[in-house]
């Protein structure tokens, strides 16, 4: 469906989102993903366009359906990913939901790998995948005056998260507990600690969407 706008706090705005994880090809029938369902970044699509923003919603190969009314850009790898975002710039705000492939395979192949007899698994040949938050973060020209990033951590949340934010240069990070006992990697609900320069705040544990409709109105404040 065409992207709409509502009126809101928001209009006017552009805001780019990415969600999902992204997939990096082994060979044909074959490649390395991650746990991301992409519900997190649909539902804060789904909010920033209800306050009134043009979203552009660059989504790896998520188990959710993107949400109406958004500009919808579908990728593959990382790579797709870094230069689909850098195609919907220039934008107020960027929010980065997606689960991006820290590695990538370089000796992928075009033909289906083989068993060759000899009981030994071919050996994969990998490399870091550009890291799109902290590009954007440190943009000189065309940065968005705010850039949210997550951080998905099993441990040590919020020190873990601290650093993040600093190290890649983003304003605000939301952390996110994906310890397995959490069970909220692919699920509804999310518990968050939203980082911003001036201080932390942690969040109950409540829905994704609700999640979502506190951040948009977060971002809505801020700008
Ligand atoms: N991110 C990104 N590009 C990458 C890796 C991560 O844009 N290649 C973004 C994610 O979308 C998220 C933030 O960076 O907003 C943090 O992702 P996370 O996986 O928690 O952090 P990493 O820097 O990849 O560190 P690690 O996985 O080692 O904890
Ligand atoms: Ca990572």
């Amino acid at each position: 469906p065409e992207a709409r706008t509502m009126p809101g706090p928001l209009l006017g705005r552009h805001v780019v989102v990415t969600s999902g994880p992204t997939h990096e090809p082994i060979d044909p029938v074959r490649y390395i993903a991650n746990r991301s369902s992409g519900a997190q970044g649909a539902a804060i699509a789904a909010a920033l366009r209800d306050l009134g923003a043009k979203v552009s919603f660059v989504t790896g190969p998520a188990s959710v359906p993107p949400p109406d009314g958004v500009d919808v850009i579908r990728v593959e790898t990382a790579r797709q990913m870094r230069d689909a975002v850098e195609a919907a710039l220039p934008a107020d705000v960027a929010v980065m939901a997606a689960a991006v492939a820290d590695w990538r395979v370089t000796n992928a192949v075009e033909r289906k790998i083989k068993k060759d007899g000899s009981g030994n698994p071919p050996a994969l040949e990998m490399v870091e995948n550009p890291d799109i938050l902290a590009w954007i973060s440190q943009l000189e020209r065309r940065r968005p005056a705010l850039v949210v990033g997550f951080a998905a951590e099993t441990h040590d949340v919020v020190e873990n998260a601290t650093a993040k934010r600093k190290r890649k240069g983003c304003d605000w990070i939301v952390a996110n507990d994906v310890s397995p006992a959490t069970g909220i990697m692919g699920g509804q609900e999310n518990a968050v600690t939203l980082i911003r320069p001036d201080g932390v705040e942690a969040w109950p544990r409540m829905g994704k969407d609700e999640v979502a409709r506190r951040l948009a109105e977060a971002i809505a404040d801020a700008l």
